[in-house]
């Protein structure tokens, strides 16, 4: 996600922000900016592109000043350019403004400032917050009262840092489920959405609360709770190398991210679900019934990870839509000769928005005449700006060369595009939709009370680290969560493992059955359970060692294995992908317990731009 840094103090502001931003590198960004105030005024820099663009433009400025602050952005609202990036001003400059997140309400907001003569500049979100602080300033509201007003009326996702002509000298920041950190120095104070721009300064920190608002001056720091209420607590000394810094405290980016489901499922939730119409936010995005109905088939198309997320949402789609969709990888898909007319939708799944196979894949599509959907996380990716329409799954930088949570988010995605189809064509009611949005909203809390029993997994890893063979079976969408799975403990752990249809062991498979091998069982699919447990009872005949991922309260299966990982209840639908957060853990530990490079694995990339 993006950086944030602040510092208000004795020297120049201008390069302890750039070297601050310089730290945040590591978290991903496309564009960089810093606002500095002086007394006089306050002076915006920014600019796309990586810190020396930024650190060349500033060169040729004469940026002086005690207290500023600086941003690198990861976009989510608009493409990376120039305008988009941060610090954002109001109107005539009195207000700068930098945000991490997502404002959800800001077309709202927007329209009303707008009617009020407010200028838009950007397409970001962001911006509304800099004209609605300057909007409750003119107002005659002080600096602190204003940013209450102003968190009043804003919904979302922040970490806000915000300066203001009126009173120099002042730093107020905000934090609501994104990452914001106070350093104490003496005489002079900083801020950071993360503990590694502070370290070269201090180690003693606070590290904000969601609702929390810090004051921030030279000499003094004040926190106030969501009630204006002063806040007192005892600084935090970080004992962390930089090293563990940049990973949040986690060993690895893979950890780390897996840890950021929960937030970024709520996120994508929030952002997404418009509950009170019953129905997703397309963001103009025109899969009308009329589009739908004149669909012949949907091909779904993409890579590795991506393409496992593709197979779960073909499964939905053919399920609840009824629409024939044909799921490929990329590489495959791209020397066929696939049934491509105005009537295909093909839609192209990509994380980084820069996998040659994917966006050659896009191109022939765009080639014969069919609609493009990509389902991205990287805005202004190639696959972004080529494509027809796009989907921003907003899951944030994925650092790992393993993909944990973007595949979660580009299943829920696919989910919600489905789900839109169906309501579209007449296949779902508003009743139907309404509950599987209840379930959806219980994800974030069930994935975190997952990952609070990952000692489970870190045991069952320490258990069976030294498989030679791992077999991961189910039926349904299990099976498909199961390729997924198999997927990620061969690229991290480098272990023989497989996927396969519980139901087609028996075709050939099973012969490779032997004393020890490990097979990992998902049993969430209600309607197949008993198929899934027979298979389970084949290969513990032939020696296999099982553990079964299943619901909590189901006493069946642990009779039969020697192992069980439970998932919260759920519906057929969101339950695979809990599954998988277990996978993930049991990929991390084996790696872990292996010893291999687990956020660089060998002979990976992160992004795969050559064919
Ligand atoms: C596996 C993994 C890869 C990617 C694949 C596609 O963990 O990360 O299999 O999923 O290379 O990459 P994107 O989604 O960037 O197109």
């Amino acid at each position: 996600m993006c950086g944030i840094v602040g510092y208000v103090g004795k020297q120049q502001a201008a390069p302890i922000l750039l070297d601050g931003l310089a730290k945040l590198e590591y978290r991903g960004y496309d564009s960089a900016g810093i606002a500095v105030e002086n007394g006089e005024g306050i002076h915006v820099v920014k600019a796309q592109g990586k810190l020396m663009v930024l650190r060349e433009k500033v060169s040729h400025t004469t940026l002086s000043g005690t207290i500023g602050i600086g941003h690198t952005r990861w976009a989510t609202h608009g493409a990376p350019s120039d305008v988009n990036s941060h610090p954002h001003l109001s109107g005539d400059g009195a207000v700068a403004v930098v945000h991490n997140g997502i404002i959800e309400n800001y077309q709202q907001i927007k329209e009303e400032l707008l009617a009020k003569g407010y200028v838009f500049h950007s397409e970001t979100d962001s911006e509304t917050v800099a004209h609605l602080l300057d909007d409750f300033l003119k107002q005659g509201y002080d600096f602190l009262e204003s940013v209450f007003l102003m968190l009043d009326r804003i919904e979302g996702a922040y970490a806000l840092e915000m300066i203001c002509r009126q009173e120099p000298g002042t730093i107020i920041a905000a934090r609501k489920n994104c990452p914001l950190v106070v350093g104490k120095g003496e005489g002079e104070n900083y801020l950071a959405s993360d503990v590694p721009a502070l370290l070269h300064h201090t180690r003693d920190v606070y590290f904000l609360e969601d609702g929390e608002v810090a004051v921030v001056t030279a000499q003094q720091i004040h926190l106030f709770n969501h009630d204006r209420q002063e806040v007192h607590r005892d600084l935090f000394h970080v004992e962390w190398s930089v090293d563990a810094a940049e990973k949040g405290g986690y060993d690895h980016f893979m950890i780390k991210e897996i840890h950021e489901q929960p937030r970024i499922v709520e996120e994508l939730f929030n952002h997404r679900v418009d509950l009170e119409k019953g129905d997703i936010r397309m963001e103009g995005i025109e899969l009308t019934k009329e589009t739908l109905e004149k669909l012949s088939r949907i091909y779904v198309v993409a890579c590795g990870t991506a393409y496992h997320a593709g197979l779960y949402g073909k499964y939905l789609m053919e399920k609840i839509c009824r629409i024939p969709v044909v799921a490929d990888v990329a590489s495959e898909f791209r020397y066929k000769a696939p049934i491509l007319d105005e009537h295909t939708l093909v839609i192209v799944v990509s994380q980084s928005g820069e996998t040659a196979d994917t966006l050659e894949a896009l191109r022939i599509a765009k080639r014969h005449h069919a609609r493009v959907l990509a389902i991205v996380n990287t805005v202004g990716s190639s696959i972004a700006r080529e494509a027809d329409d796009v989907f921003y799954i907003l899951a944030g930088p994925e650092i790992s060369v393993a993909s944990t949570k973007a595949f979660t988010a580009q299943a829920l995605s696919l989910a919600m595009i489905c789900c839109h189809m169906a309501l579209e064509l007449g296949r779902m009611t508003k009743e139907e939709f309404r509950t599987i949005c209840q379930d959806w909203s219980a994800m974030p809390r069930q994935i975190s009370e997952l990952l609070k029993q990952s000692a489970i997994e870190e045991a069952l890893a320490k258990k069976y680290a030294q498989s030679k063979n791992v077999f991961y079976i189910g039926r349904g969408l299990d099976y498909l969560v199961s390729m997924e799975s198999s997927l990620k403990l061969k690229e991290i752990a480098y272990l023989h493992s497989e996927a396969y249809a519980a139901g087609e062991l028996k075709h050939g498979p099973i012969a490779m059955i032997e004393d020890e091998t490990l097979v990992i069982a998902m049993l969430t699919q209600k309607a197949l359970y008993e198929k899934t447990l027979s298979n389970i009872k084949e290969v513990k005949a032939r020696g296999a060692k099982v553990i079964a991922i299943t619901m909590a309260g189901d006493t069946e299966a642990k009779k039969t294995v020697e192992d069980v990982i439970e998932i919260p209840q759920s519906s057929w639908m969101m339950a695979p992908l809990l599954a998988n957060v277990t996978t993930q853990l049991f990929a991390y530990y084996v790696a872990r317990e292996l010893g291999t490079d687990i956020d660089q694995p060998r002979n990976l990339a992160k992004s795969v731009t050559v064919e």
